[in-house]
C-alpha cells in the first residue's frame, strides 16, 4: 500500500522517478482513451495520465469523482505550454502503469472538487456530510490551523513549567451563567451528573493540591441560546497559576498569545496589549469588548446637558443617569438619511434605549427634532464637537450602562453601514477592573459578572454587604477585534470571603453547603492565592482563520438549533434506556 510521495509533493526535479500515489479522484476526464485524473490527498493534487488502452492501467475509463485509488507510474515534465502554476505540482504529471481502485464512490451530494464554492451549497447539507465537506482544502485548513494553535500552546506552556491535567466531564454543576447539560445516573435514580460549563472548581482545587501551574485544552458544555460565536460544546484553553498577581497572569498570557499567533500564522503581535478599565471601555466604545480598529468614540455629555430643557435628557441626568453622544463628520453624515437614523434608532431601542436623539450642524446652530431645546451654552459646546456644516451628533440618555451600550451598538452599526475602514492587524486588548456584581434585572438582587469565585478588590471588600455594586473585581477579559476571546480573574482563596460572596449573591447557607460544600471544605486546608484565565479556543481560531462562524473551525459542529445534522443528535431516548434510568417522558418533542 505504501506511497512514495503525497499528492502535493512532486516537482520538476522528480522527472523520471517511479512513484506510487494514493488519493481521491478529484476529477477524471476521458479524452478518448487517454484519461486525465486529478489525484487529491490532504497535501494537494497531482495530474495523472492513464492510457486506458494499455493493459497495465485498465479500468481508467470507469473512474469517477471521489473513487479512492492507488497509482504507480513515472513522473514526467509536462510540455511547457501545459504547465500549470495553479497547482504546486503543475510542472509535472505522472504517467500511470498500474491503477488500483481501493474504493468506489457514489456521486457526492455536492461537488467537493473545487468547481462549486462552498457558500453556494446549503450548510446543513455540508454538515450532514461533513466528511465530504472536509475534503475541500479550504474546509480542512482551519482544523490544521487549530492543531497548530494547540501545539504552540502546549510547547509554550510546557517550557513555562505548566502541567496539563484532565478534569472530569461527568461532574457537578459549575456555575458560569448558562444552563447545565445533565446526564442521568443509572445507579442512582433521580440523580444526575452535570457536564462542566468549565473546569473552574477543579482547577482551583488543583492549585490547592499544589500544582502551581496547570493547563488543559478543556471541553466545556453550556446550554444557552446559540449564535455564530457560540456552540453548546466548545473548547477552552484553561489555565491557572498560584502565587500570582494580575500582572503576572496578563504578562504570561500576552507572551503566550504572541507565541501562538507567530507559530500558527507567522504574524508578529506587539505586547503588552492595551488595557482598558471596564468603565472607560463603556464610556468610550459603549462595549466591554470594544473593537478599537476604528474611531467613532462616544463622548460624555453629562455636564453639557445638566440643565437641559429637553425633558428626556434632564430627567435622566437628575436621576443619576448619563448622556452619551457620537459625532459623525459631514463626509459620512450626508450618507445617513432620516430613514437611516430611524433604522439606527430602532437598533438603539433593541439595546434598551428609549430613543435616539440627533442634531445636524447648520450654519452657526443646529437643525433636527431636539434643536429647539438647545440653550446657547449647549450650542456652544456642541459646536466645538460638530465643527463642519452637516456634521451629525447622535445622543442616547439613560442609565449609564444602557446609554453607553445602546450608543455603542449604534457605533458598530454605523461602521458597517458606512463601511468605515478597519485598522490592519490583530487588535488585542484587556478589559480590566470589572465590577464584581451586577444587578439581576429579574430578581432585583445581585448576580456575579464572571463567576462566584472571582476575588473582590481587597480595598473594596468592606462594601460587599453595604454597597455591593461598588465592589470591583480583580477580573479581566481578553478581546480580539471586538470579540471576547478569554476571561479570567484572581480567585477568592479565603473561606470567609467566599462565604461572604455567596451571601452577597443571595444564596442561603444550606444551599451553598449542598452545592459547594466540597469546595468550601477544600478552602479550609490551606489554599494558595491563585488566578488564571480561560481562552475561547474556537473563537480565537475562528478569528485567526478569518472564518465567519465557529462551525468552520470545529470538525463536527452543531447547527444553530443545537442539532448535529450528521448524527442527528440529540435523538429520542429509547423506552428501555429511560426505564433503566428511572426516567419518564411527560412531553415528547416532535
Ligand atoms: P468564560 O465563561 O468567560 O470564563 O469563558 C471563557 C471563554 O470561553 C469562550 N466561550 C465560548 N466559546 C464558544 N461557545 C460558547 N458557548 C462559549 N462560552 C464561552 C469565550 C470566553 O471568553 N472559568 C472561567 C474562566 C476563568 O475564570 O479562568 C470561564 O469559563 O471566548
Ligand atoms: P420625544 O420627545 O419622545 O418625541 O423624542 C424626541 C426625540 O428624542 C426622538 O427622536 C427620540 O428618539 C429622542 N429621545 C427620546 N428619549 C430619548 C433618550 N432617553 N435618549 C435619546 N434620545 C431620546
Amino acid at each position: 500500500m505504501r506511497r512514495t510521495h503525497t499528492c502535493g509533493a512532486l516537482r520538476a526535479e522528480h522527472d523520471g522517478a517511479t512513484v506510487t500515489l494514493l488519493g481521491w479522484v478529484n476529477r477524471a476526464r476521458d479524452l478518448g482513451g487517454l484519461v486525465f485524473v486529478d489525484l487529491r490527498d490532504r497535501t494537494g493534487m497531482t495530474q495523472v495520465v492513464i492510457d486506458a488502452q494499455e493493459g497495465g492501467a485498465s479500468g481508467a475509463s470507469a473512474l469517477r469523482a471521489e473513487y479512492v485509488v492507488r497509482i504507480e507510474g513515472r513522473v514526467r515534465l509536462r510540455p511547457a505550454e501545459q504547465r500549470s502554476s495553479r497547482l504546486a505540482t503543475g510542472d509535472v504529471e505522472v504517467v500511470a502503469d498500474t491503477l488500483t481502485v481501493l474504493s468506489e464512490a457514489d456521486t457526492p451530494p455536492f461537488p467537493v472538487d473545487g468547481t462549486v464554492d462552498a457558500s453556494e451549497v446549503n450548510e446543513e447539507l455540508r454538515l450532514k456530510h461533513r466528511y465530504l465537506d472536509l475534503r475541500r482544502p479550504e474546509a480542512m485548513a482551519p482544523l490544521v490551523l487549530r492543531h497548530q494553535v494547540t501545539k504552540a500552546i502546549w510547547d509554550f506552556l510546557d517550557a513555562e513549567g505548566f502541567v496539563q491535567i484532565e478534569t472530569p466531564l461527568l461532574t457537578r454543576s459549575t456555575p458560569e451563567g448558562a444552563r447545565d447539560f445533565l446526564v442521568p445516573a443509572r445507579n442512582r435514580p433521580g440523580h444526575v451528573y452535570a457536564l462542566p460549563q468549565s473546569p473552574q472548581l477543579f482547577k482551583q482545587m488543583l492549585m490547592m493540591a499544589g500544582t502551581e501551574r496547570y493547563f488543559q485544552i478543556a471541553r466545556c458544555f453550556r446550554d444557552e441560546d446559540l449564535r455564530a460565536d457560540r456552540q453548546p460544546d466548545f473548547t477552552q484553553l484553561d489555565l491557572e497559576m498560584s502565587f500570582v498577581d494580575q500582572d503576572d497572569v496578563l504578562d504570561l498570557n500576552e507572551r503566550l498569545m504572541q507565541h501562538v499567533v507567530q507559530a500558527a500564522t507567522g504574524v508578529h503581535v506587539e505586547v503588552p496589549f492595551l488595557r482598558l478599565p471596564y468603565r472607560a471601555a463603556l464610556d468610550r466604545y459603549g462595549s466591554d469588548k470594544p473593537d478599537v480598529r476604528f474611531g467613532l468614540e462616544l463622548i460624555t455629555l453629562d455636564e453639557v446637558f445638566a440643565a437641559s430643557r429637553f425633558n428626556a435628557f434632564r430627567n435622566v441626568l437628575d436621576a443619576g443617569g448619563a448622556v452619551r453622544g457620537l459625532v459623525l463628520a459631514a463626509e459620512h453624515a450626508t450618507a445617513v438619511s432620516r430613514k437611516a437614523i430611524e433604522e439606527l434608532e430602532a437598533h438603539a431601542k433593541q439595546h434598551g434605549a428609549k430613543g435616539l436623539a440627533w442634531v445636524r450642524r447648520a450654519g452657526d446652530g443646529f437643525s433636527g427634532p431636539i434643536a429647539k431645546f438647545l440653550s446657547s451654552d449647549e450650542i456652544e459646546h456642541l459646536r466645538a464637537l460638530a465643527t463642519g456644516e452637516g456634521d451629525l451628533i447622535l445622543f442616547v440618555a439613560d442609565r449609564w450602562s444602557v446609554a453607553c451600550t445602546a450608543l455603542g451598538a449604534v457605533r458598530t452599526r454605523l461602521r458597517a453601514l458606512l463601511d468605515l475602514p478597519l485598522a490592519e492587524g490583530h487588535a488585542f486588548l484587556w478589559v480590566t477592573d470589572f465590577p464584581l456584581l451586577d444587578r439581576d434585572e429579574d430578581s432585583g438582587g445581585w448576580t456575579y459578572m464572571h463567576h462566584p469565585f472571582t476575588s473582590p478588590e481587597p480595598d473594596d471588600l468592606e462594601w460587599l454587604e453595604r454597597d455591593p455594586g461598588r465592589v470591583r473585581a480583580i477580573a479581566y477579559d481578553l478581546v480580539l477585534n471586538g470579540t471576547e476571546i478569554g476571561g479570567g480573574s484572581l480567585r477568592i482563596h479565603r473561606l470567609d470571603v467566599q462565604k461572604r460572596m455567596f451571601r452577597a449573591l443571595g444564596l442561603r447557607d444550606d444551599e451553598v453547603q449542598e452545592r459547594f460544600g466540597f469546595f468550601l471544605e477544600a478552602l479550609r486546608y490551606g489554599a494558595p492565592p491563585h488566578g488564571g484565565i480561560a481562552w475561547g479556543l474556537d473563537r480565537l481560531v475562528m478569528l485567526l482563520a478569518g472564518a465567519k462562524s465557529l462551525r468552520e473551525v470545529i470538525a463536527f459542529p452543531k447547527n444553530q438549533r443545537g442539532v448535529d445534522p450528521l448524527t442527528e443528535a440529540p435523538a429520542a431516548a429509547e423506552r428501555a434506556q429511560l426505564e433503566e434510568l428511572g426516567l419518564g417522558v411527560l412531553e415528547r418533542a416532535t
